[in-house]
């Protein structure tokens, strides 16, 4: 079937320092703040109205992700599918006050998901700011103690379709219908939860200004510059203010076909596949393997 749901649209976030998160995602990244509804700080890299939704709280922790519906209808198609699946329905008020319908669903590990109609594009595609000004928020991955599951539900609520998973469903990999290899991802885990957050930048030389800009500030790579296996991407990581696990990337593989069975890659130990993990070798550290951020209130 085709997906219900198109792409990524916003990751909601909360902090204990939200000017903090929202300073350092200016700098660095180069999003930029394009206002503040219910106390929360709205950034977007481009005309999206938003992308990364910051709310004052005492953790720092993930509260939903956005997914932008392919048409009104399959709103209700979401939100009946998840019901028919078990899944719990958290609310059907917008969360943002430019969305017109959505729902709000969550898995049977808690991660939330809104699925609304389009977001307006109603800010400027350029701005002037510091940072390295990426394309957009593409990715999000996930933590969770059965990613097998987590694919099921997404697949079973959302028609989201699985892209690749390794052997032993350690890592799950979906896609959306802009066919972008995944949209959203799991990783086993001893905690569900958010393991990184992802924006897509133009291009490699990208990287180089991301990582002087990390060394000017006495900050160093969680992982990376490398290209993925799975999804054949170019990557690195970086913790922001407040601990979250930043991904940079460009060059993301797309999957036209929706029929592409999914491909199933043995990790090795540890994610000890460089082949899989690293098409240039260097293996993730245990920092990247082990990081995960909790699921906070909505
Ligand atoms: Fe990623």
């Amino acid at each position: 079937m085709q997906p219900l749901v198109q792409r990524l649209t916003y990751v909601s976030v909360n902090s204990t320092d939200p000017e903090a998160l929202a300073q350092d995602t200016a700098d660095i990244i180069g999003a930029r703040e394009v206002g503040r509804e219910a106390g929360a700080i709205l950034m977007s890299s481009n005309d999206r109205h938003a992308e990364l939704v910051i709310h004052k709280d005492g953790s720092d922790s993930l509260r939903g992700t956005g997914l932008e519906a392919v048409s009104e209808e399959a709103i209700d198609e979401v939100k009946a599918r998840a019901e028919a699946a078990g899944l719990r329905i958290l609310s059907t008020t917008p969360s943002l006050e430019c969305i017109d319908k959505s729902v709000t669903f969550a898995t049977s590990e808690d991660h939330v998901f809104e699925v609304h109609t389009a977001m307006p594009q109603d800010r400027a595609l350029r701005y002037v700011g510091p940072g390295m000004h990426p394309k957009c928020i593409d990715h999000i991955n996930f933590t969770a103690l059965n990613p097998a599951k987590f694919s099921d539900e997404m697949n079973a609520s959302c028609g989201m379709l699985l892209s690749q998973r390794t052997t032993g469903y350690e890592i799950s990999w979906m896609r959306a219908g802009d066919g972008r290899h995944h949209t959203v991802a799991a990783v086993k885990s001893h905690a569900a939860g958010v393991h990184h957050i992802s924006w897509e930048f133009n291009a490699f030389q990208d990287f180089k200004g991301l990582g002087d800009l990390l060394a000017s500030q006495d900050r160093r790579l969680v992982w990376g510059p490398g290209r993925h296996g799975a999804g054949d991407n170019l990557f690195l990581y970086f913790r922001t203010v407040g601990g979250l696990l930043y991904e940079c990337i460009a060059e993301m593989e797309v999957i036209h076909d929706v029929n592409e069975p999914p491909r199933v890659v043995d990790p090795g130990e540890n994610l000890s596949n460089w082949k899989v993990v690293n098409q240039w070798g260097a293996l993730p550290p245990q920092e990247w393997i082990e990081n995960t951020a909790p699921l906070g209130a909505i």
